[in-house]
């Protein structure tokens, strides 16, 4: 097997052609931040943007999307790449309850471990304009999920693994803007014909507490 090799914040790194810089530091043991990434997906969902890094020569680039090339100088911690991160995050948190200690998946949350990480707290941001002022309600069509979209912060992760992973395709999304949201349904697939199996994948992967199990209301 051939090798490519490339730099990562000055580590020496080899992956196989066609591997995303992201995977490629993963498995160095560098940590970037990343919200949306799923290695075993086909394609990258790029919706995070929490994963940008600068690569020499060329700019900033998101790690989950950009292939490892021969020779890339690539740093995943730059003053640039600290700005976009916080601005990228922020607006994750924009639309966000913060609530967590009412929430089902404080201290095991995603968003809050990477709060530290990208050195941002943890409060709504002020500087967005048209921040909604309402809360969109629990969605509870599912008797084996309750989605709260005021802690969903639109990763995908759910939507692959109910459709490319597990075939069923009962969540997809739906809406634009601040009204983006994930549709559930329970009994009648967007596809047509499948039902949930209740088999509880959406709401392990879901790296918030947006799914949860309907006794947590
Ligand atoms: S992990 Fe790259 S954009 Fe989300």
């Amino acid at each position: 097997m051939e090798f490519i090799e490339c730099t990562i914040d000055g580590t020496a790194v080899r992956a196989e052609p066609g591997t995303k810089v992201l995977k490629a530091a993963m498995d160095a043991g560098i940590y970037i931040p990343n919200l949306c990434y799923i290695p075993e997906a086909e394609l990258p969902f790029g919706g995070c943007r929490l994963c940008y890094v600068e690569v020499e020569g060329r700019g900033l680039v998101t790690a989950c999307t950009q292939e490892v090339r021969a020779g890339l100088v690539i740093h995943s911690e730059t003053p640039q790449v600290a700005r976009v991160r916080q601005t990228a995050f922020r607006l994750l948190l924009a639309y966000h309850h913060l609530d967590c200690r009412t929430c089902w998946k404080n201290k095991n949350c995603e968003l809050q471990k990477i709060a530290g990480k990208v050195k941002v707290k943890l409060k709504r941001p002020s500087e967005f304009r048209a921040l909604p002022t309402e809360w969109e309600p629990l969605d509870t069509t599912n008797p084996f999920v309750t989605y709260d979209p005021g802690r969903c912060i639109l990763c995908g992760k759910c939507v692959w693994m109910c459709g490319e992973k597990n075939g069923e395709s009962l969540l997809d999304f739906a809406f634009r803007g601040f009204r983006t949201r994930i549709r559930m349904s329970a009994a009648t697939s967007i596809s047509g014909g499948d039902t949930c199996a209740s088999c509880g994948q959406c709401m392990e992967i879901c790296p918030t507490g947006a799914l949860q199990p309907p006794s947590q209301r």
